[in-house]
């Protein structure tokens, strides 16, 4: 796909479709005023009547404008224009390209405008993610795709804007909108295809690509790794362990941050079986992994100034007559004992181990993120990523690189109240708490394995598997904080 950023008019602007902001106010202002004018007064014609509303996302196509070079028009509401975020007009633009995006490969070309609120190099930034992240579908499985990438994206620019400037944008967002569809494609991959090994496979060869190294850690090195805590989750399954480390080295002896994710590839619940409906989306359980890789590529391809190590931690959660069970107590890689009073929590099991790794390694900050608890969706819902931290301003930078991106989080509170939930009469924890609160139990577990180190977690259950279509995303892995992770590196260190 060819995404570029050219100075032209509306009217001359070729291509399959023209799209076009607007905003939700009686006036029609900057470029829209000379297309209403190329147009013989039509969009003030729909203003009248009502039928162009500019609210966020509302998308009229104008199928037959003879005066103008593209073949069609689709203009795209982004709401009051003093109101205009990140959120707002990535919106607008997801659903701009999920709607022209179609069976075969076509040409748009997008009029993009400062606003007060939005400046014109984010904005470009957005509008290349969103055009690369709208054209692709989860159709990875049907002979027919319902969506393709567009043969040319023209993100049309006023003649006196910095086009060097603007230019770097576009590629900035199209190497975010590429690491959001590889998470995106993982996840949506099902367990047949994507098991640990396989996983490690596809992360090795996609690190060759853009200049990562790669380490895999087999069942060997991981029994050498004193992983028993992670080791007992996959002991279950036919399909062997693997943890996956890539390093981009591009700061020097500057500080480390590490970022590591749940690759659970399949959670079955293991003996503390879940029901079918709970088990059907759980091929999405290593989406935490999959953000990592994602972010990992974007990362070496913009090739920040920053060390940055991305670990996985990739197992399967099986039944079987080998699985871990009730009762069983793990030793985890720092020495902690474990009594396991539930199969079906496995994802903290899985990061103590390679939270420490990492921490042990040499990383000065880490982020983990996480498919890990149902209660954070009852919490925050299915849109929102839960944070938990044991450092405020760790924690602050991490929320306001979301903001910036547009991505919503909300950060949860960690009383020690809810650690005293983990106290075990045999260990010195168990895996479990009470009913209640259980996100932040989860977060109190995960805070014991990480040597106090500065660290986030990301609990994406709700916000990372989209259970159906939506005008401005796709059903399925949505590639969540993927994006942030970018952004928080960026400014890593500063
Ligand atoms: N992978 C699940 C959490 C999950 C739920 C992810 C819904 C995506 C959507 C996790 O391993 C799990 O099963 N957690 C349990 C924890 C409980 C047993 C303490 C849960 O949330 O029920
Ligand atoms: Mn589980
Ligand atoms: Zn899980």
């Amino acid at each position: 796909m060819n995404i570029q950023v050219r100075s032209e008019t509306l009217a001359e602007a070729q291509a399959d479709w023209l799209i076009v902001a607007v905003a939700e106010s009686s006036e029609l202002t900057g470029p829209l005023t000379d297309l209403n004018t190329a147009l013989d007064g039509q969009l003030e014609r729909l203003r009248e009547a009502d039928d162009l509303s500019g609210k966020v996302a509302d998308a009229v196509a104008v199928l037959d404008v003879p005066n103008l070079a593209a073949k069609r028009l689709l203009i795209i509401g982004v709401g009051p224009q003093d109101e205009l975020c990140e959120a707002t007009f990535n919106k607008a633009m997801m659903t701009a390209a999920r709607r022209t995006s179609d069976k075969h490969p076509v040409s748009v070309a997008v009029c993009v405008f400062p606003t007060a609120s939005l400046p014109l190099e984010k904005a470009i930034e957005i509008a290349a993610t969103a055009f690369t992240v709208g054209s692709v579908g989860q159709d990875l499985y049907q002979e027919k795709p319902s969506h393709t990438p567009f043969s040319d994206v023209t993100l049309l620019i006023e003649s006196n804007s910095n086009e060097q400037q603007l230019t770097e944008a576009a590629r900035r967002g199209a190497i975010l909108g590429e690491a959001v569809n590889l998470t995106r494609e993982l996840v949506n991959r099902h367990s047949g295809d994507i098991y640990p090994a396989s996983f490690a496979a596809r992360a090795e060869q996609d690190a060759s690509e853009c200049g990562l190294s790669c380490r895999i850690l087999d069942e060997d090195a991981l029994q050498d790794e004193r992983m028993g805590s992670l080791l007992a989750v996959a002991v279950g399954s036919d399909q062997p362990a693997r943890v996956v480390v890539l390093e981009h080295q591009g700061g020097g002896d500057g500080p480390t941050l590490a970022l590591v994710g749940k690759g659970v590839t399949f959670d079955s619940g293991g003996l503390s079986l879940k029901p079918s409906d709970g088990m059907k989306t759980m091929k999405c359980d290593m989406a935490g992994a999959a953000s990592v890789l994602g972010a990992m590529t974007a990362i070496a391809k913009l090739n920040l100034p920053v060390n940055v190590v991305g670990y996985m931690g990739l197992v399967e959660n099986m039944v079987s007559g080998s699985s871990y069970k009730l009762g069983d107590v793990l030793t985890a890689r720092n020495g902690t004992t474990i009594e396991v009073l539930n199969t079906d929590a496995e994802g903290r099991l899985v990061l103590a181990d390679v939270l420490n790794y990492a921490a042990d390694q040499g990383a000065d900050r880490l982020i983990d993120l996480a498919t890990l608890t149902g209660a954070c969706v009852v919490a925050l819902g299915e849109e929102i990523t839960g944070v938990f931290s044991n450092d405020q301003s760790w924690c602050d930078e991490v929320l306001a690189g979301a903001k910036t991106c547009g991505e919503g989080a909300w950060q949860m509170p960690m009383f020690d109240e809810f650690s005293e939930l983990l106290n075990s009469d045999v260990a010195d924890c168990k895996n479990i708490g009470t009913r209640w609160g259980g996100a932040i139990t989860a977060a109190k577990f995960l805070e014991k394995f990480v040597c106090e180190k500065p660290w986030v977690h990301l609990d994406i259950a709700g916000p990372s598997f989209a259970s159906s279509n939506k005008p401005h995303r796709e059903g399925g892995g949505t590639g969540c904080m993927v994006r942030t992770l970018v952004t928080v590196t960026e400014g890593f260190g500063k």
